[in-house]
């Protein structure tokens, strides 16, 4: 059974999965957090770099970092953070979902998607009409998202591929709100946009 991720102190007890809880990152664990997602991104640390500079950004929304506990460990860490969309009439708030990393011997064990779903239900009642990231084409639809292009959104940069930049649409969101995502400029500055040619 795949582990369903409980509000914090709600848990169901029904599976050993099932005492995984999501629930939101706690003042004082941005240590724990940083060693999350240090494992997750083994090969890519400049990810942590990202968690920790956008921590310090006005694109930092309190209450955005999720993580998932199991027996008073963190075994996965997902964060949306602030970037904006350039639609026609205005400049439109909109989230970024990344990183989303589960701990390496946690992995395909279910922990991210349910992490995903909790994150997506607590964002679902906010301002921002849209969540974008960047990701496997494969593993996002599951949660609802669609590609980008579908409904008129443009990537922020080229050397995102097209199939990789997914959208979700929140309650709030509007038809004519289309047009380019603009990432946090920490994106930019620790150059975490998109694919980069290896050569
Ligand atoms: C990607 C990640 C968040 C998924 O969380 P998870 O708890 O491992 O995954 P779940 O058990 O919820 O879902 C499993 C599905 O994830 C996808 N998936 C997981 N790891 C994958 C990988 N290395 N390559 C491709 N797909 C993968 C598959 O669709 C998989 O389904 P399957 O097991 O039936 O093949 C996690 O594996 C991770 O942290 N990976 C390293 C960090 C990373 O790359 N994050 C960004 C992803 S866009």
């Amino acid at each position: 059974m795949p582990p369903t991720c409980q509000l914090y102190d709600e848990p169901v007890g029904h599976s050993e999965n099932s005492e995984v809880l999501c629930r939101p990152e706690r003042p004082g664990e941005e240590g724990a957090v940083r060693a999350v997602v240090a494992d997750a991104f083994v090969d890519e640390p400049v990810v942590v770099d990202l968690v920790d500079a956008l921590r310090s950004s006005p694109d930092w929304i309190d209450g955005l970092s999720f993580v998932a506990e199991k027996d008073g460990r963190l075994l996965a860490h997902i964060l949306f953070s602030r970037a904006l969309l350039d639609a026609p009439r205005r400049l439109v708030e909109v989230l970024v979902l990344g990183p989303v990393g589960v701990t390496r011997r946690c992995q395909r064990q279910g922990i991210g998607s349910a992490l995903v779903r909790y994150g997506l239900e607590q964002v679902r009642q906010r301002p921002e009409p849209l969540v974008f990231l960047e990701g496997w084409p494969a593993y996002y639809p599951r949660f609802g998202f669609e590609p980008g292009g579908r409904h008129g959104f443009r990537r922020p940069s080229l050397r995102i591929p097209e199939n990789g930049f997914p959208v979700l649409r929140l309650p709030s969101y509007e038809p004519w709100m289309t047009g380019t995502l603009v990432y946090s400029h920490v994106f930019w500055d620790l150059d975490c946009v998109g694919l980069r040619d290896p050569q």
